[in-house]
C-alpha cells in the first residue's frame, strides 16, 4: 500500500522503531536537523510535553505558531490546533503526528448547518471558539479561546448581536460572565461534559480543604461549584499561586504532569466522570504518541494542508483575536 493511502487510512505511518534508540535524543537532533520546533499541548501525555519546546493553551500555541522562525512546526495537539497553525504560517510545514487526532466538539458544528444556522440571524456578529474546522472559522468574524472569549465579547459594542459557537458551555459562562445575550450552536465537548456533580459532591466532602478547578467548556451545573474557572493556562496560573495544597481539577487529566511539577508539594486530584472510564483523558489528543511524533519528523508527514480560499478567508477572524488580545496584554 501506498503512503499516502495508508496515511489516509489509519492517520500516521506505521514504522518500526529499533527499541535501542533513545527517542528524545533522536528527536532532538532531527529538530536541528530539520529546523523544527514542537509545540505541545498541555493535554498531551507526559513524554511529549517533556521534549516540547513550547507547551500551552490554545491562545499561547496560536501565538508561538504565529511567531515563529522554524520552517517545521509539530504540532502536538489535535487537528484544529495544527490547522490554525497553519492559517497563521501558510509558508511553514506543519506536520500533526496522526491525522485523526480530531476534536468532538469541532465534529459537533458541521460547517454546512452552521452557514444556514447564521442564515437566520443577518444582523449577528459570528464569535467561534478555535475548536473548529478551518471551514468554520472561515463563516466567522472574530474567533476566540477560553482565555479571551470574555474579553472579545466586552470588547464589542453593548448592542450588538452576537451568535457564539461551537460550544454551549463556554457560550453559557460567557455570556453570564458578560450579561449579554449570546445566541449559541449546541456543541459540546464530550471530555468536559462527562464530569459528574454527584460525584465531585461526595470527592468535596472527602477533601473539604481541596480547591474544585473547572474548564469553562464543563456543563453550568458543574462550573456552579467552582472555586476557580479558567482556560488551562487559568487553571495551572491558579495551583501555583493558590495557597491551597490540594485541587480536584474538572478537565483534561493531561495538564496535571505542569501542575505537579510545577508545585511537587501539592496533590491533585482528577476530577471523577459520571461512569467507570478513564473519561477525562481526551481520545483524540491520546492519539498521538512520543513514536508518532518521532516518525513524523523523521518521515516529514502526516502533513496538515487548508485550502488556499480558506486560509485567506480563516486568516482574518483569527488575526483580529490575536490583535484584541495583544492590546489587552492577554
Ligand atoms: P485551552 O485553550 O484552555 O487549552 O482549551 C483547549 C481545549 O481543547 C479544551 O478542551
Ligand atoms: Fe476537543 Fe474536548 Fe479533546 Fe479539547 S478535550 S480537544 S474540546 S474533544
Amino acid at each position: 500500500m501506498d503512503t499516502l493511502t495508508e496515511l489516509n487510512r489509519k492517520g500516521y505511518i506505521e514504522e518500526s522503531i529499533d527499541p535501542t534508540l533513545d527517542l528524545f535524543e533522536e528527536i532532538e537532533k532531527l529538530k536541528k536537523e530539520k529546523n523544527a520546533i514542537v509545540l505541545a499541548h498541555y493535554y498531551q501525555e507526559p513524554d511529549i510535553q517533556d521534549i516540547a519546546d513550547y507547551i500551552g493553551d490554545s491562545l499561547g500555541l496560536s501565538q508561538e505558531a504565529a511567531k515563529t522562525e522554524a520552517d517545521v512546526i509539530v504540532f502536538a495537539g489535535v487537528h484544529f490546533m495544527a490547522e490554525t497553525a497553519k492559517i497563521l504560517s501558510p509558508e511553514k510545514t506543519v506536520l500533526l503526528p496522526d491525522l485523526k487526532a480530531g476534536c468532538s466538539l469541532a465534529d459537533s458544528c458541521p460547517p454546512h448547518l452552521f452557514k444556514k444556522f447564521k442564515e437566520k440571524y443577518p444582523d449577528h456578529l459570528v464569535i467561534t471558539y478555535v475548536n473548529c474546522t478551518a471551514e468554520l472559522k472561515a463563516l466567522s468574524d472574530i474567533v476566540c479561546t477560553s482565555t479571551n472569549a470574555v474579553q472579545i465579547v466586552e470588547s464589542l459594542p453593548k448592542d450588538q448581536k452576537i451568535i457564539f459557537g461551537p460550544d454551549k458551555n463556554l457560550g453559557a459562562w460567557v455570556a453570564k460572565k458578560t450579561g449579554r445575550d449570546l445566541v449559541l450552536w449546541n456543541g459540546a465537548c464530550m471530555v468536559h461534559e462527562i464530569f459528574s456533580r454527584e460525584k465531585i459532591t461526595k470527592l468535596k466532602e472527602r477533601h473539604p480543604k481541596a480547591k474544585f478547578i473547572a474548564h469553562p467548556e464543563c456543563e453550568e451545573s458543574v462550573l456552579q461549584m467552582a472555586d476557580y474557572i479558567g482556560s488551562t493556562t487559568g487553571l495551572l496560573k491558579y495551583s501555583i499561586n493558590s495557597d491551597a495544597s490540594e485541587f480536584i481539577v474538572a478537565t483534561e487529566s493531561g495538564i496535571i504532569h505542569q501542575m505537579e511539577k510545577a508545585s511537587p508539594g501539592k496533590t491533585f486530584i482528577p476530577a471523577p466522570p459520571n461512569n467507570n472510564c478513564a473519561c477525562n483523558d481526551c481520545p483524540y489528543m491520546k492519539r498521538n504518541t512520543l513514536e508518532k511524533l518521532y516518525l513524523c519528523l523523521k518521515n516529514g508527514l502526516p502533513e496538515v494542508t487548508v485550502p488556499a480560499d480558506i486560509i485567506e478567508r480563516a486568516r482574518k477572524p483569527i488575526e483580529r483575536m490575536l490583535e484584541i488580545s495583544a492590546k489587552l496584554g492577554l
